[in-house]
Formats: structure tokens, sequence, C-alpha cells
């Protein structure tokens, strides 16, 4: 009965993606309410966050959290000048649980006519270090373009519209913990970052500009097993039986499929801007996994 009760596993479209998502359907806003505005369109709810020097930022949550699937976001950057702000679309543990997982979108913006930079990053128990920047192969701030994450029992694939741009192998033979255990929430914001940001965090905000304005739309979890309650397990157990049945759990998505290996390649060889594998002789063996 307490299992019954703790967890919910969808096999149908769960955020109605492109039909009309709701955002109270689906979200929660977490912080910063007065710089969110949420407007309906026929393609369903677009959500836009606004960051101003004397109001700050904003952010919004899934209402539960998730045990693998497939997240994924329409999002449209800050247009013009956007030095030292961060947009973000994330998956993460929160506080919620004792071990911080976490796995990134992160776009840093930059002064006008310079590119944006996509920042991805994994946390596995509280540990990251694991930063790849690159830039885009197109104008991320002239319209909506998708980001998504796949996340199965053996691999973490990020994706740009479809692209397959940075890979996350389980690697517990390596001894290295894998994100199989931590249900995550899917989390949207937009924040000041002009300690780091841009240009190593030389260039600040430019606060004549404000505000900044990010958009998200069309969000799509279209499987994925959702925890009720993570407090116990029962709703990780139910998670990883489930993944078995599911098609984010077989075959395809278990492994790379040619076209995302060519996809990886083509990102490593012109977009990779940064990569912590570069830095970290640590993380060799991984980073050797990871890279096709
Ligand atoms: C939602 O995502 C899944 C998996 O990527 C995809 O197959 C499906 O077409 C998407 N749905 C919409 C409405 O975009
Ligand atoms: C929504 O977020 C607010 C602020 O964090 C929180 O107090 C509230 O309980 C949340 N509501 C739901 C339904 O999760
Ligand atoms: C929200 O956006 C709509 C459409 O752009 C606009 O008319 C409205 O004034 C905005 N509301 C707030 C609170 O910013
Ligand atoms: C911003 O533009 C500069 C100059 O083109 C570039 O070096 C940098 O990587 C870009 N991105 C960020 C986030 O600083
Ligand atoms: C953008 O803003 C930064 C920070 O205030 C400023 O240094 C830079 O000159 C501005 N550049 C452009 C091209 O807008
Ligand atoms: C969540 O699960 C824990 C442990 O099984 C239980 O003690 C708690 O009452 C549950 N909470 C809710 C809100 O169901
Ligand atoms: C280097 O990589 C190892 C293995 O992934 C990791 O434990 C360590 O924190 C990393 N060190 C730094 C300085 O990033």
């Amino acid at each position: 009965m307490e299992m019954i009760l703790s967890l919910l596993c969808f096999t149908t479209l769960l955020f109605s993606g492109a039909q009309a998502a709701k955002f109270a359907n689906d979200f929660n806003v977490t912080w910063g309410k007065e710089n969110v505005n949420i407007t309906s369109s026929r393609r369903g709810d677009v959500v836009t966050l606004k960051l101003t020097r004397e109001k700050g930022g904003a952010g919004f949550r899934s209402l539960s959290p998730f045990l693998y699937g497939h997240f994924s976001m329409k999002m449209k950057l800050i247009k013009g000048n956007s030095s030292g702000t961060i947009t973000t679309f994330y998956m993460s543990s929160q506080d919620n649980y004792k071990k911080w997982c976490e796995i990134d979108f992160e776009f840093l913006g930059n002064v006008s006519g310079q590119p944006y930079a996509l920042q991805t990053n994994v946390y596995i128990q509280g540990v990251g270090n694991r930063e790849q920047r690159i830039y885009l192969w197109f104008d991320p701030t002239a319209t909506h373009h998708t980001y998504r994450f796949l996340w199965n029992q053996e691999l973490i694939l990020f994706f740009v519209d479809n692209r397959a741009i940075r890979v996350f192998h389980k690697a517990t033979d390596l001894g290295i913990p894998y994100l199989d255990y931590q249900p995550m929430y899917a989390i949207n914001s937009l924040w000041n970052g002009e300690a780091w940001a841009t240009q190593g965090g030389r260039v600040k905000i430019d606060w004549t500009q404000q505000p900044f304005v990010a958009s998200y739309t069309e969000w799509n979890v279209s499987e994925a097993c959702k925890v009720q309650n993570a407090t116990g397990t029962a709703g990780q157990h139910a998670c990883y039986k489930k993944a078995y049945q599911s098609s984010y759990g077989r075959a395809p998505n278990l492994a790379l499929t040619k076209t995302q290996v060519q996809n990886l390649r083509w990102v490593r060889k012109n977009y990779v801007i940064y990569d912590y594998c570069t830095k970290n002789a640590t993380a060799t063996a991984e980073c050797a996994r990871n890279w096709p």
C-alpha cells in the first residue's frame, strides 16, 4: 500500500508537450515570483523569467522529482548584452536528499555580438567539477531551441535540437558512482552570475540594459518515472523496475547510436571551448569512456 502511494510511473505523455502544457500542472515557482510571467498560447504556456538589479531573478521547479526519463525544454535566451547572466535548465536532487546529484544546462551570457557559452556539468554524490563548455551553431536568442536530457540506468545524454552534445556513461566499474538512486527535479532559473559567467568574470552585468528576459515553453517529459515520496526507497525500486519496461530503458537508448557518435565527434571537433578532461588527469578513465 505504502509503495503504491509513494510513486506514480507514467508510460504516456506526462507533460502534455506541444499540445497544451499547463504550467500549474507541472511546475511551481520556487523563488522570484514577481519576476515570472506565464502567458498561454496555442502551443501551451510560455514562461518568461526576468532579472533586474532591484528584484533579482527567478526560478521554477517540477512539482515532483523523477528517476530516469526524457526531459526537454524549449528556451529562448536573453537578447543583446547578456553578460554576467546565467539562464538554466537542469535536473537536481536539491536538498531533499542526502547526496546531491545534478545534471546541468547553464547558458552563460555575453556582450552583444559575442557567443553564449553552454556549460554542462554532472554532479554525483556532491562531486561536480565535470564542466564542459561549447558554443552553439545558431543564435540561441533568436528563437526557441530544444534542450533535452535522456537519463536511464546506463547513460545520460545531453541534446541540443536532437543532436547529442555530451554523454556521461555509467562507470561504477571504475569506482565512479552513478546517478541511479537519487530522484531529481527539473529546474529552470535566471540569475546574476557576473562573478564568473562571462569571460571568466571580467565582464559584469550592464544594468542599463535591464530587464533581462529568458523564455521557456513546450516542455516535454515524455516518459519518466515520477517519484511521489522519495523519503523511503520504495519509489526508487519501482523506478528501477519500470526502467526495464520503458523505451528509455531499452535499446537503442542504452548505448550510443551511430548518429549520436557522429554528433558527439562533430561537437568535440568544432564547438568545445572548455573540457574538464584536459585539466584533470585523475578523470582520464571516465573521460576516455565519455568521448567516442
Ligand atoms: C517528447 O519527447 C519524446 C522523446 O524525446 C518524443 O518522442 C516526442 O515526440 C516528444 N513529444 C513532443 C510533443 O514533442
Ligand atoms: C511551491 O513553492 C513554494 C515556494 O518554495 C512552496 O512554499 C510551496 O509549498 C510549493 N507548492 C507546491 C505545490 O509544491
Ligand atoms: C506578462 O506578459 C504579457 C504579454 O507579454 C503582458 O501583457 C503582461 O503585462 C505581463 N505581465 C507582467 C506581470 O509582467
Ligand atoms: C564571450 O565572448 C568572448 C569573446 O568572443 C569569448 O572568449 C567567450 O568564450 C564568450 N563566452 C563567455 C561565456 O564568456
Ligand atoms: C556589455 O556590457 C558590459 C558590462 O557592462 C560592457 O562592458 C560592454 O561594453 C557592453 N558591450 C556591448 C557590446 O554591449
Ligand atoms: C514518505 O515515506 C516515508 C518512509 O516510507 C514515510 O514515513 C512518510 O510518511 C511518507 N510521506 C508521505 C507524505 O507519504
Ligand atoms: C578530478 O577528477 C577526479 C575524478 O573524477 C575527482 O574526484 C576530482 O574532484 C577532480 N579534481 C578537480 C580539482 O576537479
